[in-house]
């Protein structure tokens, strides 16, 4: 039988455990998992690709199921590329339905083959997005246990080679 490969993809500026943990969760899933940063010319991210690169390298290095690669252009050019069957997703909330739901469909119609897998998060997890994460981490404040070590331990550094300004 063959491999089932799901593809993850997002901008990850930073990752946070709600990814974190719906990439544990599709990993019950499937066989393996590609998480695809997305490189995004006309977004400023706060961390640049080389460095999201890392972060995931680093908190997945005792995963070998899970491959971290860059993609750019369409997803479902990406999820072909890496073999994948599915595109996972997480739904938080009833505003993620609408921004996903259009999105998948429109991948559908491009690639009726490809599915999209929702997965929801666990409640502990479920108030945390990437935008949040740097606001906090911009105001001075906290984000012990909303993100993994690795990326605390950076935005830690940045904010200090900042000087405390957090830009
Ligand atoms: O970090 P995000 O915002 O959750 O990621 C969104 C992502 C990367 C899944 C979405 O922007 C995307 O699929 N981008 C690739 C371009 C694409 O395929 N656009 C057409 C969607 S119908």
């Amino acid at each position: 039988m063959s491999e089932r490969v799901f593809v993850f993809a997002g901008s990850f500026d930073p990752l946070h455990r709600g990814h974190d943990d719906l990439i544990r969760r599709g990993l019950g899933l499937c066989d393996r998992m590609v998480l695809g940063v997305l490189v995004n010319e006309n977004k400023k991210p706060l961390f640049g690709v080389e460095e999201r690169l890392e972060m995931l390298r680093e908190v997945y290095s005792d995963e070998s199921r899970v491959e971290v690669r860059t993609f750019s252009g369409l997803l479902v050019d990406f999820a072909r590329e890496c073999g994948a069957s599915a595109v996972l997703r997480g739904l938080r909330s009833g505003t993620d339905l609408d921004y996903e739901l259009p999105m998948s469909l429109m991948n559908r119609r491009m690639s009726p083959r490809l599915e999209t897998v929702f997965l929801l998060p666990s409640p502990d997890v479920v108030d945390l997005s990437s935008s949040l994460v740097k606001e906090i981490y911009r105001l001075g404040g906290s984000v012990d246990g909303a993100v993994p070590e690795p990326v605390r331990r950076r935005l830690q550094a940045r904010f200090q080679d900042d000087g405390g300004t957090g830009s």
